[in-house]
C-alpha cells in the first residue's frame, strides 16, 4: 500500500531515539506509521512500540502497517497528553524513548475529508479525533470577534487578523460559515491581487490557527512537557519534530529549563535550591532537514527536530 505521508527526518529521529533495541518505545503521534515502521525496525525480539494518535483513521492506517511486526507493536487511539494514563493501563509508568512529530499529516490534509484544506470544498471538521469537541464550523460561528482575532493572531502569525475576524464576524450574520470554500473565498475577498500573487495562499494562516484551536494543540503539548521527565526513565531519549515557531519555542525552553532548573536569583554566588537537570539536550541546536530531502518532501522544510535524554 502506498501511504501519502513521507515522515520527516525518520532516519535522524529513529537514530536519536532507539539507544537499546531492548526497550519500550512510544510514537505519540503515528499519524500514517512511517516513523513507527523506522522505529519498529530498529526494535530487537525483547523491544516494544507503543504507537498513539488522536485519529481513529491513523490508528487503522499505522495498525495495518505494523501487521509484520506482531505484538512488538501496540496501536492505541488517544493523546500523547494523557500518555500517564495510556502506560499505566498497560501497568507501566516509563519507557526507553518518546517521539513526537506535531501537526497534521498528509493524510488529514488530502484524504480525510475533515476541511483541513482549503484547495478542496468540505466540511469545516479540522478535528484530529471526530469524536471529540467543537467543529470549527462551530467555532467560527460562536466565538466573539476579540477571540477570533487572537487565535488568528497567534497561531497563524498573520498581521491582518483583526480584517479577517471583522470578515468572518460579518459573513456570518448573512448565513453560517459552513465549509472550507465559503471560508477560503471571504479571506481571499480581502487581498489585494498583488498579495494573492504571493506565495503562500492568503488563507493558509487563518486555515492553521483554526486547526490549532480546535485540537487544542499548544495545550497538548503543554500538558505533555510538563509530565515527560516522569514518562522517560534514566538514559531514555525525548525527540520531537516541530513545524510552527510557537511549538519549537515550547520544545526548546522546556528542553533549556530541564537542563538548567535552577530558580536561583542571578546575583547570589551560588546555586541553593539544588534542583538538579532532568535532561540534556544531545544536538546544541535544533536539526533540519537537507535540501534533498526538502526537495522531495516539502513538508520538511519548516521541521526543527529536538533531542534529550533522561538523566
Ligand atoms: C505529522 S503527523 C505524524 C506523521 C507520522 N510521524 C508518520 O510518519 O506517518 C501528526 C499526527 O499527530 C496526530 N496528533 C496531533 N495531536 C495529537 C495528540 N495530542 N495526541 C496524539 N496524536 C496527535 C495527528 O492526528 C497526526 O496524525
Amino acid at each position: 500500500m502506498r501511504y501519502p505521508h513521507k515522515p520527516v527526518l525518520a532516519r535522524e529521529a529513529a537514530d536519536l531515539l532507539v539507544y537499546d533495541p531492548e526497550g519500550t518505545y512510544v510514537d505519540g503521534t503515528a499519524g500514517s506509521g512511517g516513523h513507527s515502521e523506522v522505529l519498529a525496525s530498529l526494535l530487537a525480539a525483547g523491544g516494544r512500540l507503543i504507537c498513539l494518535d488522536r485519529d481513529p483513521d491513523a490508528v487503522s492506517l499505522t495498525s495495518r502497517r505494523m501487521l509484520s511486526f506482531g505484538d512488538r507493536v501496540l496501536v492505541l487511539q488517544g493523546s500523547y497528553a494523557h500518555l500517564d494514563r495510556h502506560l499505566e493501563t498497560l501497568g507501566m509508568m516509563r519507557v526507553e524513548g518518546i517521539l513526537l512529530d506535531l501537526g497534521m499529516s498528509t493524510h488529514q490534509l488530502e484524504r480525510s475529508g475533515r476541511g483541513f484544506a482549503f484547495s478542496r470544498d468540505e466540511p469545516l471538521d479540522m478535528r484530529m479525533d471526530p469524536g471529540r469537541g467543537e467543529t470549527a464550523a462551530e467555532m467560527l460561528n460562536r466565538l466573539p470577534i476579540r477571540d477570533l482575532e487572537r487565535i488568528i493572531r497567534t497561531w497563524g502569525e498573520d498581521r491582518r487578523a483583526r480584517r479577517i475576524a471583522g470578515a468572518i464576524v460579518r459573513a456570518r450574520k448573512r448565513s453560517p460559515i459552513e465549509t472550507t470554500r465559503q471560508l477560503a473565498s471571504l479571506i481571499e475577498s480581502l487581498s489585494t491581487p498583488g498579495r494573492r500573487r504571493g506565495r503562500i495562499h492568503p488563507a493558509t494562516r487563518t486555515f492553521q490557527a483554526l486547526r490549532i484551536a480546535v485540537n487544542r494543540e499548544l495545550d497538548h503539548l503543554a500538558e505533555f512537557l510538563e509530565k515527560a521527565p516522569s514518562l522517560v526513565n534514566k538514559g531514555g531519549r525525548l525527540v520531537i519534530l516541530a513545524y510552527h515557531s510557537l511549538e519549537d519555542r515550547m520544545v526548546k525552553q522546556a528542553m533549556r529549563r530541564w537542563e538548567n532548573p535552577c530558580t536561583c536569583p542571578p546575583d547570589i554566588p551560588r546555586c541553593v535550591c539544588n534542583r538538579p537537570p532532568l535532561f540534556r539536550s544531545l544536538r546544541k541546536k535544533g536539526i533540519k532537514a537537507g535540501a534533498d530531502e526538502v526537495r522531495q518532501n516539502p513538508r520538511a522544510r519548516s521541521a526543527v527536530l529536538r533531542a534529550a535524554e533522561r538523566i
